[in-house]
């Protein structure tokens, strides 16, 4: 289940979505937001507002993710503003198990490649064998 961060209530979704048998949750989509165009006075997005994405909403998905992976115990999707190799082990600490890249990809197309090799890298600077060993290592 993908969930939307646009709400207060976010462990009771996740917890309602998992007894209601979810496999995986995956967050967080979009945070909504707006902007309007000051010559025009006139919202800039046709439908008024629209869903923010990219490193803006990377500190609200990484605590969701926290707060969500003490309340669970299915597997976490993380997902919001990674852009590079420290982004998604910040993800893989807070509880993800795996992780999405979206918006780093319109920017370089290559950025998926570029976080996997950056991951390797820090497996392999800080002698860590699976990187399962990080997932929730910020709880502890
Ligand atoms: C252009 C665009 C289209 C998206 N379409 C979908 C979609 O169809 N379904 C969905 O669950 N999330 C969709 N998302 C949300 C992304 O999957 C992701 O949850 C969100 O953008 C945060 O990650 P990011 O900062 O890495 O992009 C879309 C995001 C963007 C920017």
């Amino acid at each position: 289940m993908k969930l939307t961060p646009n709400t207060a209530e976010i462990v009771r979704i996740a917890q309602a979505v998992t007894t209601a048998g979810a496999d995986a949750l995956c967050l967080i989509n979009t945070v909504r937001g707006m902007a309007i165009n000051i010559k025009t006075r006139q919202p800039v997005l046709g439908n008024s507002y629209g869903g923010l994405s990219g490193p803006a909403i990377k500190p609200v998905a990484l605590y969701m993710v926290y707060q969500v992976f003490k309340a669970v115990n299915i597997p976490i999707i993380g997902c919001g503003g990674i852009t590079n190799a420290d982004d998604a082990i910040e993800f893989f600490m807070a509880g993800a198990t795996a992780i999405e890249v979206g918006t780093a990809s319109f920017m370089n197309p290559r950025a998926p490649m570029d976080i996997l090799e950056g991951i390797e890298k820090y497996l392999l600077e800080n002698k860590i064998d699976d990187l399962r060993e990080l997932i929730g290592a910020a709880h502890r």
